[in-house]
This record gives C-alpha cells, sequence and structure tokens, in this order.
C-alpha cells in the first residue's frame, strides 16, 4: 500500500491542496476516457473543500466524467441540516454539467435495512467490481474525536470486516441511524484519503501514524487499502503531537 501524509499550515490550505489533487485525478481519469467515481464524506470538516470543488473550482473539472457517492449518511431527510448529501448539494452549482444521474446519493430518508441493501446494489450495478466487491476510484474520509470513520464506530468496529458492502450503523451518542460503507468496499477503494484538521484529533492520529498497538481501538486504523493508496490530508494543528 502506497501512503502519504501531507501536512499544511491550516485547514483552508490543507483543504484547497486536496481539491488540487482530486481534480487532477479526476482529469487524468477524463483524459483517459474512464469516468471517476469517489465517495464523499459528511461532517463539518471536508465544507471547505466541497465549497471550493463544487464553487470557485468547479469549471476546471469535467464533471461529466464524474460520478458522487457517499461513504455515509445520516438517516435523514436530504433537506435536513444533518444530511451528508444535504452538505454537498449546498455548494453542487447547478451549472457544472453534472449530469443527475451521477449522483448516486444513499436515501437516508428510507428506511434504514432496507437502503443499506438498495445502496450495495447501486455500488454493483454502477461500479466495476474486483473479486466480486465495488471499486470507488477515491474514497474521502474525516476521522470523529473517537477515532470513527465514515460511520463505523468504535463499538461497531466489527464493520471493517462484514461481509455486506453498507450497514446501518447507530451513533453511540445520539442513537442516530446511519448508513455506512465497510471496510470490504473502503479497503478496496483506489484511492483513500483522509481529511483531518484541528488539535481535537491530534492524539489519535499521532497513534495512528506512529502505528501504536492501541490505536487498533479506533476504526481509523483499520483503512487500509489492499490494492489501492492512502493519503492523510493534515493541517498543522492536526499534527501537532507527532
Ligand atoms: C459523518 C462523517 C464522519 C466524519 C467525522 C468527522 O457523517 O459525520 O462521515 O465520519 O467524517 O465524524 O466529522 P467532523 O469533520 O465534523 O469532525
Amino acid at each position: 500500500m502506497k501512503s502519504s501524509v501531507k501536512i499544511y499550515d491550516s485547514a483552508a490550505e490543507t483543504s484547497l491542496k486536496l481539491a488540487d489533487d482530486i481534480i487532477r485525478r479526476i482529469v487524468a481519469s477524463a483524459t483517459s476516457e474512464k469516468p471517476f467515481s469517489i465517495a464523499l464524506s459528511g461532517g463539518s470538516t471536508p465544507e471547505l473543500l466541497y465549497s471550493m470543488l463544487f464553487g470557485e473550482m468547479a469549471d476546471s473539472v469535467p464533471w461529466d466524467f464524474v460520478h458522487l457517492y457517499w461513504g455515509d449518511e445520516r438517516c435523514v431527510p436530504a433537506g435536513s441540516a444533518d444530511s451528508n448529501y444535504g452538505l454537498v448539494h449546498k455548494y453542487l452549482r447547478d451549472d457544472t454539467g453534472l449530469p443527475a444521474a451521477n449522483i448516486h446519493r444513499m436515501k437516508g430518508e428510507e428506511e434504514p435495512a432496507a437502503e443499506a441493501i438498495r445502496y450495495s446494489g447501486e455500488l454493483s450495478s454502477t461500479l466495476l467490481l474486483r473479486n466480486g466487491v465495488p471499486v470507488i476510484d477515491l474514497i474521502l474520509l474525516g476521522m470523529g474525536d473517537d477515532g470513527h470513520t465514515a460511520s463505523i464506530f468504535p463499538d461497531q468496529i466489527g464493520f471493517f470486516n462484514s461481509d455486506n458492502f453498507c450497514e446501518v450503523a447507530t451513533h453511540p451518542v445520539t442513537g442516530q441511524k446511519r448508513i455506512t460503507l465497510t471496510g470490504k468496499v473502503i479497503n478496496n477503494a483506489e484511492a483513500v484519503v483522509f481529511l483531518i484538521t484541528g488539535k481535537k484529533k491530534a492524539e489519535i492520529i499521532r497513534q495512528i501514524l506512529r502505528g501504536d498497538p492501541e490505536s487498533i481501538t479506533y476504526p481509523a486504523s483499520h483503512v487500509k487499502p489492499v490494492y489501492g493508496s492512502l493519503d492523510f490530508y493534515l493541517d498543522n494543528e492536526a499534527v501537532g503531537m507527532l
């Protein structure tokens, strides 16, 4: 597994550099006339990245080659302030040329178990498979203060080894139901990129990047793409303790 750690002075610079990287990957794929699939994360960290990628930088992206997926979604309506799709939709301009059919959202408004099954089918029917598992070109992940990633929380870390492509997760504090990709899909990606900023996550990042034995309790430490690359985009605050 190829991996890298890229560190920048601020969350803004980190997001900008990641936006450049993502655009380069999309353009390279489009140059080969190949579609590019990207699974997006939720939470607050990627908002700046999305405002760049889908806003001010959107004109440099051949969006007709792009297929958007999600790494996880809260089981709420698309219009909810909690929706990860809603976070992207807030910035996605109408004039990008991204076909509506290329937006493969997890439907948070549907019954969770049924949606996990439906979305697994959408992944299988719209992506190339490797050993029967959908291959996503780039999966963008964040990391929570407890080391969760996507919506795989420490008390459900077994989802990394699920035989399913998606599972129904439960937020350990709020009890909110979520749909999440499992480790089977995450670790089958061509590229996984973590975007992590802020000092609150520095201790966990330190443990994960140093391979400390206790980091195994953090779901984010189980992201190990079998065939693909793993890159960390971090700001100085997130690496304060390295
Ligand atoms: C979600 C995300 C989740 C997120 C982390 C970090 O649905 O919340 O996919 O995995 O990346 O919780 O969230 P912040 O960026 O808000 O710290």
